[in-house]
C-alpha cells in the first residue's frame, strides 16, 4: 500500500503519485459518475471545488473537503442545487487526506482566468469552465 506515504507527498502536491491512488479511489467509488476534473457534469469540476475551497477555506480547505465527502454537501453550489452530495461513510482518514489533496491539487486547472474569476463573491463561478485549461 503506498498509502502511508501519500500524506508526506500530499503535502508537496507533484501531483503525480498520490494522483493515481486518489483517482483509483475516486473511481472505484463512483466520484466520477457526477464529477470530472476540470468540466462540469451534475456536480461541480474538482478543479472548481479545490479552488473555491482554498479561496474560501484557507487553511481548513481540506478538512472541508473531507467533511463534505463523509457526511455529504448540499447547496454550497447554487449551480448544482438539484443534485446533493452523497456521504461516503467508508472511506479511511487517510484516504479522505488523499482524496482532499488531490481535489485541491487540481486547483491549479482552474486557473484559466488569473485565479481570480468573480473577486470574492461569485463563488458559483469558475466551475466549468476551465475545461482544457492546463
Ligand atoms: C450523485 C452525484 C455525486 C457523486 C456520486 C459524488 N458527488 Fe461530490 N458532489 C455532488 C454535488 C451535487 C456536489 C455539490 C454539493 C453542494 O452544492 O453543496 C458535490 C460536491 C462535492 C465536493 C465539494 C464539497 C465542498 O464542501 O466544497 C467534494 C469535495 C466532492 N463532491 C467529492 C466527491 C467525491 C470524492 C466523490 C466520490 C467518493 C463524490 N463527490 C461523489 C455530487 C456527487
Amino acid at each position: 500500500m503506498k498509502i502511508i506515504s501519500l500524506s508526506i507527498i500530499g503535502l508537496v502536491l507533484s501531483g503525480t503519485l498520490f494522483a493515481e491512488d486518489a483517482m483509483t479511489l475516486m473511481k472505484d467509488n463512483g466520484c466520477f459518475s457526477c464529477h470530472a476534473i476540470a468540466s462540469k457534469k451534475a456536480a461541480p469540476a474538482f478543479a472548481g471545488i479545490g479552488k473555491r475551497n482554498k479561496r474560501f477555506e484557507g487553511e481548513n480547505a481540506r478538512y472541508v473537503i473531507i467533511n463534505s465527502i463523509k457526511n455529504g454537501s448540499k447547496g454550497k453550489y447554487p449551480h448544482f442545487s438539484d443534485m446533493e452530495m452523497p456521504s461516503y461513510t467508508n472511506f479511511s482518514q487517510e484516504e479522505l487526506e488523499t482524496i482532499a489533496d488531490f481535489i485541491l491539487a487540481q486547483s491549479s486547472k482552474a486557473k484559466g482566468h488569473g485565479g481570480n474569476c468573480g473577486g470574492g463573491k461569485g463563488q458559483g463561478r469558475g466551475m466549468g469552465m476551465m475545461g482544457g485549461m492546463r
